[in-house]
């Protein structure tokens, strides 16, 4: 039987035992909530419903373009970035790819789809989970294709600039496409945030992988891209997929969420005080916190073992990591919201742990 195994399953266990709606710190989603703008620009394209979506976005595509100072022929849109990762598994139908160990599940399913052989660069947590230089040396001729989640995805941890071209490197030298999912990279403080798109014209090898659907809390609405200066690639991601895979809707909110400067500066100010929060209070309670440089916070605590069955006790979501690779059950990531659920959250982990100690004492 097939599993999901994402977080934001709200459809599972849709309300507590009490009858009330979960607080969910399991899906990394801006915690402001959906753009006033976006909203009414949904609201507005409801009527423009009966036409087929525009296949090529080209209204959106302009806009981002101009957003992102990049060529508009090297943008392409999907059905959020998922839809976007398994048309470039197609597209690519890579032999062998390098992926981290643990890193956002997606990429392994999109790959193993066309038969794509997986190696995996462990992690280590003696380094905090960070790439280290020696990963270039995992990138051989037989390698056809890296993805590295830039930050990764649960660690939230953030690989430099630096050793980010070194890789790229490797890969134009063993002829590898390099993807550079930057998903969470909007959340990032701003002296640490890079991207890698001011290289994609000299590097048609590097795919950048983004989407609306975390900075403008829109993951019901499916909207992602990819950038790439491939042209023969650009035109088979067509050939992957259905014409209409970004809906009147998406297109319509994309537009309107690029207007949405203001709701962005407020957003991250609320994601660096939060985070902060977070990491201490999770410290205080005796965490181990890694990386964390997004909008989740990646911790490890040993005891106890089933604080995700008993978080969802008292009405709280968190993500268990037990099910990614290299990693086990005294790992947890949770998204950061607004400081009276955070603070609600850190409330119910203390008392869990209370007894916990108490259950050990007697
Ligand atoms: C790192 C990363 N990339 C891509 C995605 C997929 O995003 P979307 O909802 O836009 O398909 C996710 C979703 O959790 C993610 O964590």
């Amino acid at each position: 039987m097939y599993k999901y195994e994402h977080g934001g399953d709200v459809y599972s266990l849709p309300l507590t035992t009490g009858g009330k709606a979960f607080i969910d710190f399991s899906a990394n989603i801006n915690p402001l909530g959906i753009p006033a703008g976006v909203k009414k620009a949904l609201r507005s394209a409801l009527k423009d419903c009966v036409n087929y979506p525009d296949p090529f976005c080209r209204e959106l595509r302009g806009d981002l373009a101009a957003y992102l100072k990049v060529e508009e022929d090297n943008i392409f849109f999907g059905n959020g970035a998922a839809d976007v990762l398994f048309r470039l598994a197609l597209a690519l139908k890579p032999r062998k790819a390098l992926l981290l160990a643990p890193t956002f599940a997606d990429y392994e399913k999109a790959l193993r789809s066309v038969d794509c052989k997986i190696n995996y660069y462990e992690l280590q947590e003696r380094q905090a989970f960070k790439i280290q230089r020696g990963i270039v040396r995992s990138i051989t001729p037989n390698t056809d294709m890296v993805v590295i989640c830039n930050p990764n995805n649960p660690t939230g941890q953030l690989t430099k600039r630096r050793l980010l071209l070194e890789i790229l490197n490797k890969c134009v030298e063993v002829n590898a496409k390099l993807l550079v999912d930057e998903c969470f990279m909007d959340f990032v403080d701003e002296d640490k945030a890079f991207s890698l798109r001011d290289l994609l014209q000299d590097y048609p090898n590097l795919i950048i992988l983004k989407a609306f659907t975390k900075t403008f809390a829109i993951p019901g609405v499916r909207l992602g891209y990819c950038l790439n200066a491939d042209e023969e690639l650009m035109q088979r991601l067509h050939l992957c997929g259905q014409d209409w895979s970004v809906s009147v809707l998406a297109q319509a909110a994309g537009k309107a969420a690029l207007l949405e400067k203001e709701y962005l500066k407020i957003s991250f100010a609320l994601i660096q005080e939060e985070r902060k929060y977070l990491i201490k209070q999770l410290e205080l309670l005796g965490a181990q916190v890694y990386g964390s440089e997004a909008n989740y916070i990646f911790f490890r605590l040993d005891e106890p073992k089933e604080l995700p069955l008993l978080l969802r006790e008292q009405g709280y979501l968190i993500r268990s990591c037990a099910n990614y690779h290299n990693l086990n059950e005294s790992y947890y990531r949770i998204a950061v919201k607004t400081r009276v659920l955070n603070r609600g959250l850190i409330k119910a982990i203390k008392g869990i742990r209370k007894d916990a100690l108490l259950t050990d004492d007697n």
